[in-house]
Parts: C-alpha cells; sequence; structure tokens
C-alpha cells in the first residue's frame, strides 16, 4: 500500500468517513460492539468535524477509496459550545424518536457514563474552556502500519501552525495500545489519566482514559 494519499476532506467524503469512524470506533473495531445505532453514533462522533469545521478534517485515499482520516478541532471552547447547544440537543430527539432511549442496552451504556462525573464535568468543563485544539484518527484495518496515520497528523499540524495553535489533544482508552504507541511515536505525550468506566456486552468495564498532548512550535 505505497499509493497512499493525504488530502483535505471534501463534502463528498462525508458518508464514507462516518462509516468509516464507526468502523474503528471501539479501539480499531466497530460502534456496535458498545452502542446499537451506528448512525446516531456516526452523528455524534463526527457531525462537528464534518459539518462545522471541515478544513480541520484530512483524509488518506487508496485507488480512490477512503482508509483513513483525521477529524481535527482547532478550538475545544467553540467544539463544546456547538457540541452543548446545538448538537446534543438535537441528537438526544433523533435518539428519542429512534427510539433508543427505550432500548435496555442504551439505558445501561447511560447508567455507566454517568459514572463518569469526574471526567465529564470536571476534565471536559476545564478542556471546553481552553482554546487548545484536539484530534480524532482512524484508518482500516487493512491500511494500517503503513504510514497513513503519521501523514495525516503530519497535514493537521501544519494547518494548526498556520493558525497558531499551540497544542492539540487526543484521549485514548488505555487498552488501545496501537493508539498509545502511535501517539508516542509522534511526540504526544500523557498529561493526564481518568479512571472510566463503559459498558460492554451488558457488563462494566473499568479502564483509564489517557489524555494525550503535543505542543506544537510555530514555525
Ligand atoms: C492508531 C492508528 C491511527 C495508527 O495509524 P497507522 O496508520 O497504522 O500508523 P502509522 O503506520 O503511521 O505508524 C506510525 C508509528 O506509530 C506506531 N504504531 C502504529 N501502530 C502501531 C501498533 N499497532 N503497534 C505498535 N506501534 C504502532 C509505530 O511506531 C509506527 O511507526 P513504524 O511503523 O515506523 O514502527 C491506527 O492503528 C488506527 O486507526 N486505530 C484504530 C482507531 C484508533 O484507535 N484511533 C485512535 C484513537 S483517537
Amino acid at each position: 500500500m505505497n499509493n497512499i494519499n493525504i488530502r483535505p476532506y471534501k463534502t463528498e467524503d462525508r458518508v464514507h468517513l462516518r462509516m468509516l469512524c464507526c468502523d474503528v470506533a471501539d479501539r480499531g473495531a466497530p460502534i456496535e460492539n458498545i452502542f446499537p445505532d451506528r448512525d446516531l453514533a456516526a452523528d455524534l462522533l463526527t457531525t462537528y468535524y464534518t459539518d462545522y469545521e471541515s478544513r480541520s478534517t484530512f483524509v488518506a485515499e487508496c485507488d480512490g477509496n477512503l482508509v483513513g482520516y483525521i477529524n481535527g478541532c482547532m478550538d475545544n471552547r467553540r467544539y463544546g459550545l456547538v457540541m452543548f447547544w446545538l448538537l446534543y440537543p438535537s441528537l438526544f430527539l433523533k435518539g428519542f424518536i429512534r427510539g433508543v432511549f427505550f432500548r435496555r442496552e442504551t439505558l445501561q451504556m447511560i447508567a455507566g457514563m454517568l459514572k463518569n462525573w469526574r471526567r465529564i464535568f470536571v476534565w471536559r468543563k476545564k478542556s471546553f474552556s481552553s482554546h487548545q485544539g484536539h484530534l480524532h484518527i482512524g484508518i482500516t484495518k487493512d491500511a494500517r502500519r503503513h504510514q497513513a496515520g503519521q501523514k495525516l497528523l503530519k497535514a493537521l499540524i501544519e494547518y494548526a501552525k498556520e493558525l497558531g495553535v499551540g497544542e492539540l489533544e487526543a484521549s485514548v482508552h488505555d487498552g488501545n495500545k496501537a493508539a498509545g504507541s502511535f501517539f508516542e511515536s509522534q511526540g504526544f505525550e500523557v498529561r493526564e489519566r481518568y479512571p472510566m468506566v463503559m459498558i460492554r456486552d451488558g457488563r462494566e468495564e473499568y479502564y483509564n482514559s489517557l489524555l494525550y498532548v503535543k505542543t506544537i512550535k510555530a514555525h
């Protein structure tokens, strides 16, 4: 896989990017392992980046197929405001109409999420009031270890430098060893870690969420 091309996101990529994001959302495996509604998950995970800040997204293509993406945000505070006031209310309504909140696994998941109060109400609040950036990255299984990830990151960092963003953050499940090695190889350091709970197969899974941070040096 030597012919991987990195380019800025285009509107035509939206459907493919949403699918790819859900294919890798559970530490590189499909979202259905942890959440039953793919469309709603795609809304939650990608809409801010594709519809409100699409210039900070880059994609990796191979033979005309999308094999990777990096969703960037250059202002965490703006992200927090858009998510809280626009996207969460509309997604809550959509989930309600689709009956997602009447499903046992969703209710279990919400109960699990509420146990993560410290991260949500302390760290996220702090993070959302910063004007630094963050990112999410995903590569298809077949295209991993072919440098698509590092090329996408390089494109995003160049863009962040142009805008004068000083730091980029990425949250990683501590069981996601590939992602941890990836971010460390690219100069990120773990700044904070938070105990978290998620529901997998009806059971609580305890893990640490690692906040990886890279300082961006201006040109
Ligand atoms: C993490 C991920 C983005 C890495 O992308 P990638 O294109 O495979 O990574 P690259 O080929 O650019 O690798 C760059 C370096 O990262 C490290 N690395 C990447 N994958 C690794 C793995 N599975 N194990 C150990 N080190 C790894 C290596 O140091 C590698 O350099 P090398 O190949 O010269 O040894 C990819 O595995 C992925 O999409 N995972 C699923 C989604 C995910 O977990 N996203 C992160 C959460 S935001």
